[in-house]
């Protein structure tokens, strides 16, 4: 059976002492988890150390939100995989939208990413998805695969999670419909020729849906935004209850 990963994009919140507070709260909130569940969390870089301090000894992976493929140079805002597994980085998530949107990230771009992340032992998070107008218009698909064909080219699936993020329904409250993300999951699963490959869904991901959301036979799991920042309310989403 897949393993099932529970991860929060922190984005641009959390300072290490809202972290701090963060953690406090929500570990005592999941130590019964079932085994076959993996919890992450990607904050910025700069709490990385910290929640990389807190979080050792538990089930709580670190992710970073980002990483280059160059071990090191004249790359001004960038980080190394070498500096993300000094604080034991686990996870990179990599082909988010929003700096695919707002600093036209390519996908040769995040296959280069990836690449450099799993060369150096850290399990990329890709994430793809289509807009609003490409659904719209019908394209979801041929957006999303080719994504997939370019994105994850020369990558290992067995050291890979894909999120399937329709931007439509990042912060925008609008979950997409269990039965079409579980669809879509199911086909970029078939086309990247894995049956192994964990595919997680994001977008608008809250407790009052995951328990539907991971009860469909193709998600593997979740990346959630906004609702990774209350402790409550991700160790809920943690917690989901298995149908
Ligand atoms: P929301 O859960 O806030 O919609 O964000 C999803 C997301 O972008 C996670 O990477």
């Amino acid at each position: 059976m897949r393993k099932r990963v529970i991860a929060g994009n922190w984005k641009m919140h959390m300072t290490c002492a809202q972290a701090r507070d963060f953690m406090a709260a929500f570990l005592p909130l999941i130590t019964d988890l079932p085994d076959d569940r993996t919890v992450v969390l990607a904050p910025p870089f700069t709490a990385v150390s910290t929640m990389a301090e807190l979080a050792a000894g538990s089930c709580v992976e670190i992710s970073s939100q980002n990483v280059h493929w160059q071990p090191k140079g004249a790359f001004t805002a960038e980080i190394s995989a070498e500096m993300l597994l000094e604080h034991k980085v686990r996870y990179s998530i990599v082909g988010h939208s929003e700096p695919r949107k707002y600093f036209s990230e390519s996908d040769e771009q995040i296959n280069h990413r990836a690449r450099a992340a799993q060369s150096h032992g850290l399990i990329p998070i890709v994430c793809v998805g289509e807009s609003d107008e490409q659904r719209e218009r019908g394209e979801a698909e041929r957006v999303i695969r080719r994504q997939i064909e370019q994105g994850l080219e020369g990558l290992d699936p067995n050291n890979l999670v894909v999120a399937y993020e329709p931007i439509w329904a990042i912060g925008t409250g609008k979950t997409c419909e269990s039965p079409e993300a579980n669809r879509i999951c199911g086909l970029i699963r078939s086309w990247v020729g894995a049956t192994d490959l964990v595919v997680q869904y994001g977008g608008s991901v809250k407790p009052e849906n995951i328990d539907e959301l991971m009860s469909m036979s193709d998600i593997d799991g979740v990346l959630v935004g906004g609702a990774s920042l209350k402790p409550e309310g991700f160790a809920r989403i943690a917690n989901y209850q298995d149908s």
